[in-house]
Order: structure tokens, then sequence, then C-alpha cells
């Protein structure tokens, strides 16, 4: 059974699905063991508690050097013994020594079909805003593995979903996480916890 640590900094709604899939049995080589936020006022911390999971706070305004933060955050998550990292919505940029401790056991999920609208700035609905200002008439979401790069490690899953005539930033945030990112990220995490995502240099090949 491999021990799940999920990141969180907002409502946690992506946590929520990971939750209902868990007891749903949908993940079966796995448990969430521990909720770690950026910020003490998530919601999704509340989540976490409604369901019996432990939960840590780690703020990044309270270390001067990023270097210490990412040494501290490393810690904290070696401290909770977790076999697989999951950024759920988790706003800070995380550091080289936190990424190399954890390669290839990191997931996040990026609510854009990566390599579309995302890196440094596109988060929340700043990305459904890009999008929508250029026009696309498809988007979706992307779970992948957290390399060095912002949103270019590895792709696990990627799920389409149509912009519709009248959208709006917030209208097709709902879409996306309703129909992509709560169904793809509960996927690809019960892939990694059954072994079956095989990393070859920057891609994956997800095992029958
Ligand atoms: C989700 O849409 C997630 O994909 C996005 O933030 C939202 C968090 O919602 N993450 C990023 O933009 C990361 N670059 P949640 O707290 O309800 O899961």
């Amino acid at each position: 059974m491999k021990n799940i640590v999920v990141l969180v900094s907002g409502g946690g709604t992506n946590l929520q699905a990971l939750i209902d899939a868990q007891n749903r049995g949908e993940i079966k080589n796995g448990k969430i063991t521990c909720v770690i936020s950026s910020n003490p006022n998530a919601y999704a911390l509340e989540r976490a508690k409604n369901n019996g999971i432990d939960t840590s706070v780690i703020k990044r305004k309270d270390y001067d050097a990023f270097e210490d933060y990412d040494i501290a955050l490393t810690n904290l998550i070696k401290s909770k013994n977790a076999d697989l990292v999951v950024l759920a919505g988790f706003m800070t940029i995380l550091g080289k020594i936190v990424i190399k401790s954890f390669e290839n056991r990191i997931i996040n999920i990026h609510p854009s079909l990566i390599p579309s609208f995302c890196g440094e700035g596109f988060y929340g609905l700043h990305v459904h805003e890009s999008a929508l200002a250029r026009g696309v008439k498809v988007t979706g979401a992307t779970a992948h593995f957290v390399n060095e790069v912002c949103d270019g490690g590895p792709i696990i899953i990627q799920k389409a979903v149509e912009i519709k005539n009248g959208d709006t930033p917030e209208i097709l945030q709902k879409r996306v996480m309703e129909q992509a990112e709560w169904k793809i990220l509960p996927k690809a995490v019960s892939l990694f916890c059954d072994d079956k995502i095989k990393v070859i240099g920057s891609k994956t090949e997800i095992l029958n």
C-alpha cells in the first residue's frame, strides 16, 4: 500500500475527487495519509479533517530564503513517509530539492492540454482566461509528473473538454474540473499505485 501525500492551497475539489475515488475503492493500492497546505485557511484542510486525514500547513513566507523553504517542505513530506506526492491545486512553485527527492513520484493536475496554456503564470482561472482569449475550441486537463521545468514533466493522462459559446472563465473552469480533472487525477494516482506507469525519458507508457 503506497502512502499518498496531497499538497493543496485552496478549495480542494481535486482532493475531494481523490477522497471519493478512494472511498469507492478505486485506488486499491494507495491511501491518502496526509494533506499539506500552503494556506492555513484553505477549505481543502476541512475536507481532509472531515475524512480523518492528517493535515499540516507550510507557508512560503515563513522562510526568507527559497532554499530553506525547499528543504523544510522536503523534510515535511519525508516525515510523512510519502511514496507519492500529489499537487492538487498547490499554488507555490516547488524547488529543486523536493523535485529531485521525489523524482517521478510527484503528480500534478493542470487545467489545460499541455503544452498549451501552461508554464509560469498559468494557474487557476488564468489558464481558462487565456484559452478563451485565444479562441481555442477545445481545452482540457493534464495529469503529469513534475520535473524542474514548470508543467514540463512526462504526461500521464490528458482529457479534452469542449469550449461552448458564452463560456466565461468560471463556467469553463467548472466544466474542465467536472469532465476532466476530477476523472483523470484519481485515475493517474491509481495507475501509479498499481505500478502501471513506466517513465521512458520525457514520456510515459501506461502498462496493461
Ligand atoms: C484546479 O483547477 C487545478 O487544476 C488548478 O487549480 C485548481 C485548484 O482547484 N491548478 C493549477 O492551475 C496548477 N498550475 P481545487 O483546489 O478545487 O482542486
